[in-house]
């Protein structure tokens, strides 16, 4: 990371890391739902990939707006959030209670991102820049969306599909 003298660099600094974290998190996505059973969670991850691709878009647009290069400045919350569901992808045994877990982790990142989307937001908007504090403020009302997709589907039966499963272990 270069040194930060004022908001303006604060603010691309921090769309350089999170075009980072969204990059991130969308290969370890592949590898994090590669054995999902539940066909639901399956059909909100392809449309989480399919948005992300679309967010990463919007941050690349955003670093040619402020004429900033498109660096990875590898974002280290990001990382371990994703080691936190590979962990849990190599521990779990059911594939029940991973999908709780796993959902757990992707709200999570979603989380995450909603922070740091709603303080670019901010940070766009005092700096006067109304073009990148639009294209900000549409990834993250979908973060929002998706976060709100995945409680639903956790309550309506992620959970409950884990709490129902009983095993012995002897
Ligand atoms: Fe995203």
């Amino acid at each position: 990371m270069k040194k930060i003298y004022d908001l303006p660099d604060l603010f691309s600094e921090q769309v350089k890391e999170l075009y980072s974290a969204e990059k991130q998190q969308q290969s370890a996505f592949k590898k994090l739902f590669k054995k999902i059973g539940s066909e639901e969670l399956q059909e909100l991850n392809k449309k989480i990939i399919e948005k992300n691709e679309l967010h990463i878009k919007r941050l690349e647009d955003v670093l040619e707006k402020l004429g900033e290069p498109k660096k990875i400045i590898e974002c280290k919350a990001m990382k371990e959030l994703i080691d936190r569901g590979l962990n849990l992808s190599k521990n779990c045994e059911n594939i029940e209670v991973y999908e709780a877990g796993l959902v757990s982790v992707v709200q999570c990142m979603k989380h995450f991102e909603i922070a740091d989307y709603g303080t670019l937001v901010a940070f766009a908007d005092l700096l006067n820049q109304k073009e990148i504090t639009e294209i900000l403020k549409k990834s993250l009302v979908e973060e929002e969306t998706h976060d709100k997709e995945l409680t639903g589907l956790a309550d309506r039966s992620i959970n409950d599909r884990a709490k129902l499963l009983v095993v012995n272990v002897d």
